[in-house]
């Protein structure tokens, strides 16, 4: 039998070349002996499965958000799967989400056994709010807004609609850490707010790793049921639940870094600022609308672009890591054929993902290195 193949360490060398780029975990953990130190005693004392430094870094999300309730789980995938399970949902429900979004989000209602529905997204890229009511029906039972590339969605909007329709509403928040709609943080709003630690997330730990936050204290205490196997403990299993435990290696690292999450936020902010201003005259270039009611942490900084494929090419060629996020919209995906959609659906989804780049904005991108961006993009269009 021919082996399956691993893509991603081909995947990482491809452009790890590239002076201007999108991977900058080399220079994020430049202090990594602070962190081997604590790792260090970690091996001593050897509580590696939900540790003491679990329950340290929930402390710290609960301050960092104002949660009632953070829950330490495997993933972001984990954690949207895990809080729909939570909720209720299974086989026959419907969940409603957008279809411009990372395969992960439909992944986990998948595995619940519900299905996704989708509906289109505006300007801004996210879930619009006023396309979500005619995809109601008897089977709906959540609202599964992603708060895409650190914007979250109009929440006050879409709690109305959940609410006269007695929805639960489950956030996609793994780009959104220290998002803001209307002074209130991304991922607060609904049931479950889910975040992704993935290492190219603005907190980032050394492998997979992923909180929920909550204020429900019932859903808290079946997310802590489920998370690890339904034991309440050593020998009473409650529910038969997942192995989805937080490592404390990973949360040793988390802890780490959210010591610095503010200032990763203000220089993603300020980068995406000075790329919208030198961006701004290229009229083969979109910048989606700014809006004014959220603070957008930019995980990913997106414009729409004429003859995106060619554009891409030519600032990878001049060494600049332009990326798509993502070119092929959920509903068109082979694994959703199931569901019949096609293309046409989503007229604003499948136009954006035909258009959409992304330039590299992390923390030490520098600004001559946006005004390199710009300038190659200008050199493209002349
Ligand atoms: C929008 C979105 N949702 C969910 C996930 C899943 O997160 P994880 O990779 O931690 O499982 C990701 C990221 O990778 C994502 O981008």
């Amino acid at each position: 039998m021919k082996k399956e193949r691993n893509y991603l360490p081909e995947q990482y060398s491809r452009t790890a070349g590239l002076p201007i780029n999108h991977n900058y975990l080399r220079q994020q953990f430049a202090d990594y002996a602070k962190i081997l130190k604590k790792i260090g005693r970690l091996a001593q004392e050897g509580d590696y499965t939900l540790g003491k430094q679990v329950d340290e870094f929930e402390a710290n999300i609960r301050k960092l958000t104002g949660s009632r309730h953070a829950i330490g789980v495997g993933s972001g995938t984990d954690a949207i799967f895990l809080s729909l399970k939570a909720s209720g949902i299974g086989n026959g429900d419907e969940v409603i989400t957008t279809p411009y979004t990372f395969v992960a989000t439909i992944g986990a209602i998948v595995a619940t056994g519900a299905k996704p529905v989708f509906a289109d997204i505006g300007e801004d890229y996210n879930l619009d709010p006023a396309l979500l009511v005619p995809r109601i029906s008897a089977r709906t039972k959540a609202i599964l807004p992603v708060h895409w590339s650190g914007l979250p969605c109009r929440m006050d909007a879409i709690l109305n609609i959940a609410r006269q329709h007695h929805l639960s509403v489950i956030e996609d928040s793994c780009h959104g850490i220290r998002a803001y709609f209307k002074g209130k943080a991304a991922g607060t709003f609904g049931l479950c707010g889910c975040f992704s630690m993935h290492p190219l997330k603005n907190l980032n730990v050394w492998g997979d790793g992923g909180y929920i936050v909550t204020d429900s204290d019932e859903i808290y205490k079946r997310l802590m049921l489920l998370r690890n196997h339904g034991l309440a403990d050593r020998n009473e299993c409650r529910i038969f639940g997942y192995n989805s435990r937080l490592d404390s290696i990973q949360a040793i690292v988390a802890n780490h870094l959210l010591q610095k999450i503010d200032a990763i936020t203000k220089a993603r902010i300020d980068n995406a600022r000075l790329y919208d201003e030198v961006l701004r005259e290229i009229k083969q270039i979109i910048i989606p609308p700014r809006r004014p009611d959220a603070v957008q942490v930019y995980h990913l900084y997106i414009v729409r672009a004429e003859r995106r494929d060619e554009l891409q090419k030519y600032l990878l060629k001049n060494g600049i890591d332009a990326k798509v996020h993502y070119p092929v919209p959920m509903h068109l995906q082979p694994a959703a054929k199931i569901y019949g959609y096609k293309a046409g659906d989503f007229p604003v989804c499948e136009r954006t993902c035909k258009s959409v780049i992304s330039l590299p904005v992390h923390e030490f991108i520098t600004e001559k290195q946006i005004k390199t961006v710009a300038k190659k993009i200008k050199e493209f269009y002349a």
